[in-house]
């Protein structure tokens, strides 16, 4: 798997455990990118020409490859974006702007990346909704009995919005049992999932969640940055209106007014990131060719042995679930006296990729009692040894800062 990484040649020794930000990209994905920029890189759905009839073939056989990934219905339920945050946005001004008013209520969580919590702030905030929010508990999980979820939906919620998986703490929320519990108390709720850091490691389908909308990123897949995803099922997304207007999404153009092409143009105004999205279909590609059910074997293998060897350095306190099949592999960790930012600072000097930070989730680590903490993430790349190397670096910088 490592072979596959061209970035482990160029860059010997390093250790990367920032996966959750950003996912390395195989070789296979680079060459796509390249493939088009070198043999086909026209404008899609616009000439008759050759090469841009062929950037139109592969840019949607990208959309098809990710239908099949995710499970969609239709690949018309795709929609390409920027990332994550664009999807979710897209959702809160379209959607949420059309179907949310005063008096309304957001169901979300504290746990929710902040991508997931502002554009419902700033909705609610406009329309005069109220947010009301579902608390973790210590370790971050979310209570999802049906009397807990009786006091977070009622019939005033339009919308729920949660993660599949958290990036502080790897949580794995069990998306399906709260969409089917929460549309039993509203049937006519709308369940949007922020699947970003899910997507890239663990099987996902959209007809076995059941939810209305999901929301994922190409850079977190092993795919190309600034390249997302957006799905919704066909009739919501016919029923929004468009995000953004101008070229490559209109039916007719008069100047008394215009129609808006059929989905899923009607959401990607403008020249879209081909290129990205040409990349991404050759990630997934990938994944699934690797086979998702072998990506989260993985994670929960170094889970295994991550959290004993974590567990078992001095005054760490590792954040989240101890148990190694409910999580990600992600850990998000403080050590006493030392500042995570120092942690990450001296791990740097060991070759030794981390995150520091709040890592946009501040109302989370503010519920866990904390302001940061340094996240060690893994990839389909990283292996036991490479957290054996983060434990002797934690030594290192307790050595050199205490
Ligand atoms: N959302 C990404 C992270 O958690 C950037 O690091």
């Amino acid at each position: 798997m490592r072979d596959q990484f061209p970035i482990f040649r160029t860059n010997p020794g390093l250790v990367y455990l920032d996966s959750a930000a950003s996912a390395l990209r195989p070789q296979a994905v680079i060459d796509k990118e390249i493939e088009f920029y070198s043999h086909y890189s026209a404008n899609i759905h616009r000439g008759v020409y050759q090469i841009s009839e062929r950037a139109t073939e592969e840019y949607e056989k990208a959309r098809e490859q990710v239908a099949n990934f995710i499970g969609a219905g239709h690949s018309c339920e795709v929609i390409f974006v920027r990332n994550a945050t664009e999807a979710i946005n897209l959702v809160a001004y379209s959607w949420g702007r059309s179907f949310v008013s005063t008096g309304d209520e957001i169901a979300l969580t504290v746990s929710e990346h902040h991508a997931n919590l502002v554009p419902w702030q700033q909705l609610a905030q406009e329309v005069g909704a109220n947010l009301r929010y579902l608390d973790v508990d210590d370790e971050g999980n979310l209570p999802i009995s049906h009397k807990d979820l009786q006091l977070w939906v009622n019939k005033k919620t339009k919308i729920v919005v949660v993660s599949h998986a958290s990036n502080v703490t790897g949580v794995i929320n069990d998306v399906q049992s709260i969409v089917s519990l929460v549309k039993k108390i509203n049937p006519k709720v709308k369940v949007l999932v922020d699947g970003a850091q899910a997507a890239p490691r663990m099987p996902v389908s959209m007809k076995e969640i059941g939810c209305d909308f999901y929301a994922m990123t190409g850079h977190k897949m092993y795919g190309p940055s600034g390249i997302g995803i957006l799905w919704a099922k066909e009739e919501i997304l016919e029923s929004m209106p468009p995000f953004e207007v101008g070229g490559g999404m209109i039916r007719e153009v008069k100047l008394e007014g215009t129609t808006f092409a059929p989905i899923p143009e009607k959401f990607e105004a403008g020249t879209p990131n081909i290129a990205g999205a040409i990349g991404l279909g050759e990630s997934v590609r990938f994944l699934l060719q690797t086979g998702m059910k072998n990506v989260r074997k993985h994670e929960v293998e170094l889970n295994d042995y991550a959290l004993t060897k974590l567990n078992s350095v001095k005054n760490l306190r590792l954040i989240g679930p101890k148990d190694p099949q409910k999580k990600t592999a992600i850990y998000a960790f403080t050590l006493a006296g030392i500042h995570p930012h120092d942690l990450a600072q001296v791990l740097s000097m060991e070759n030794i990729a981390v995150r520091a930070g709040h890592h946009c989730a501040m109302p989370l680590h503010t519920r866990l009692g904390i302001t940061a903490t340094t996240r060690a993430s893994c990839g389909i790349y990283t292996t036991k040894s490479d957290i054996d190397k983060l434990i002797d670096g934690i030594e290192v910088a307790r050595r050199k800062l205490n």
